[in-house]
């Protein structure tokens, strides 16, 4: 029986790691450049191990941008991901999700009617002041609204460039869906946060208690489950066990995590710090566990722990497996496409504005 979730046949959830790993490889190896797969820093090692270009969120933008030979891109991460490569890619090229169940919790809490309720209520209140900006882990509908009103998306890598840019624009930034991203970003760029307001898209209210005048940023009331997971208490408890650690973490934890650990930066650039670490020197980090794990065992020469003891990876960029990466290979090779994410033209039209306007600013 086919898996009822997934449409995936069982006889591939019972196939070897060592069988299926050949598989994958036979099939990349008939298909050569009619295929690309591009693979998320998040991604399970059984998965990663495929990858013809492994990256952030940033690169593997920057990666699909550019990419027009492949015919087939299979998308190794998150829904969000795969949209970004369909509206990147050409017309000839297919972009396929292994598994339909890789979303993203925060991109989630974001959805188009909130987001133009929320819009029309802030014009209300503050006029054509605002620009809208979103963080890539969000709809494509979300991002062809941002591109329709002059906004650009941002990653965690250029967050502080699209942010300083979009200042350029307008008076405010609306930025959506990621609070964290935004305040740490902003706070770093020097506003301070009595100047920051959130939107509550679900009491559809601005949580506000000063002057309206004197708000520069609205935050979106969303963030990501994943990081959430690491809190001030970890960096006391492991500070106190010992004073010599290093803490770093990904810019979508909470203003408190940030600021009480020694850095912090996209998936990208806590990659970079770590690969250029001090040998022997003692790292906690907070960020998704596939990753921290990858790090732990690519650079055994330092102590690396997660910030949080208990944390699991990201589940919805685990649902991508070696099982499913296989299924939809296998089906590719022989003419049968599942999966297929397409972002229809409107909605892709405005989002690449959103996209280009990201990719192209110095
Ligand atoms: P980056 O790839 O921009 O670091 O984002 C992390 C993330 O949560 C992706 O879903
Ligand atoms: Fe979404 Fe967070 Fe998972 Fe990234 S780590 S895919 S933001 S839930």
């Amino acid at each position: 029986m086919l898996d009822f979730q997934t449409g995936m046949p069982p006889a591939y959830k019972t196939a070897s790691i060592e069988d299926l790993k050949m598989r994958v490889q036979s099939v990349k190896e008939k298909m050569g450049d009619r295929l690309f797969i591009p693979g998320h820093h998040y991604q399970r090692d059984e998965v990663i191990q495929f990858a013809d270009a492994a990256g952030d969120s940033l690169q593997l933008a920057q990666v699909a941008s550019k990419q027009h030979q492949a015919e087939f891109i299979v998308f190794c991460g998150v829904h969000f991901m795969a949209e970004t490569a369909d509206i990147l890619a050409g017309d000839h090229q297919k972009v396929l999700l292994p598994d339909m169940r890789a979303g993203c919790s925060m991109a989630d809490m974001a959805d188009i009617s909130q987001t133009e309720r929320g819009w029309k209520q802030l014009q209300q209140l503050f006029g054509d002041t605002i620009l809208p900006v979103t963080y890539v882990n969000s709809t494509a509908a979300i991002k062809s609204f941002v591109g329709k009103n002059g906004g650009a998306t941002v990653t965690s890598s250029n967050a502080r460039k699209v942010v300083q840019w979009s200042f350029t624009q307008k008076e405010r930034l609306f930025f959506l869906p990621d609070q964290h991203l935004g305040r740490n970003t902003a706070y770093d760029l020097g506003i301070p946060l009595e100047n920051m307001a959130i939107w509550d898209p679900i009491q559809e209210k601005l949580e506000y208690q000063e002057n309206l005048e004197d708000v520069k940023v609205i935050l979106w009331k969303g963030h990501c489950s994943v990081h959430m997971n690491f809190r001030v208490e970890h960096i006391q408890k492991l500070r106190k066990e010992d004073p010599s650690i290093n803490i770093i973490v990904h810019p979508e934890c909470t203003r408190e995590v940030v600021a009480l650990s020694d850095d912090a930066g996209s998936t990208k650039y806590i990659i970079d710090v770590i690969s250029n670490a001090e040998k022997g020197s003692k790292w906690a980090i907070g960020t998704e566990m596939n990753l921290v794990n990858r790090l732990k065992q690519s650079y055994p020469e330092l102590e690396i722990q997660s910030l949080n003891p208990t944390m699991c990876p990201c589940l919805t960029m685990n649902r991508i497996d070696l099982p499913h990466l296989a299924w939809i290979l296998e089906s590719l090779e022989k003419g049968t496409i599942y999966n297929q994410i397409i972002v229809d033209r409107t909605t892709s039209f405005y989002a690449k504005e959103a996209l280009h306007k990201m990719l192209t600013l110095k």
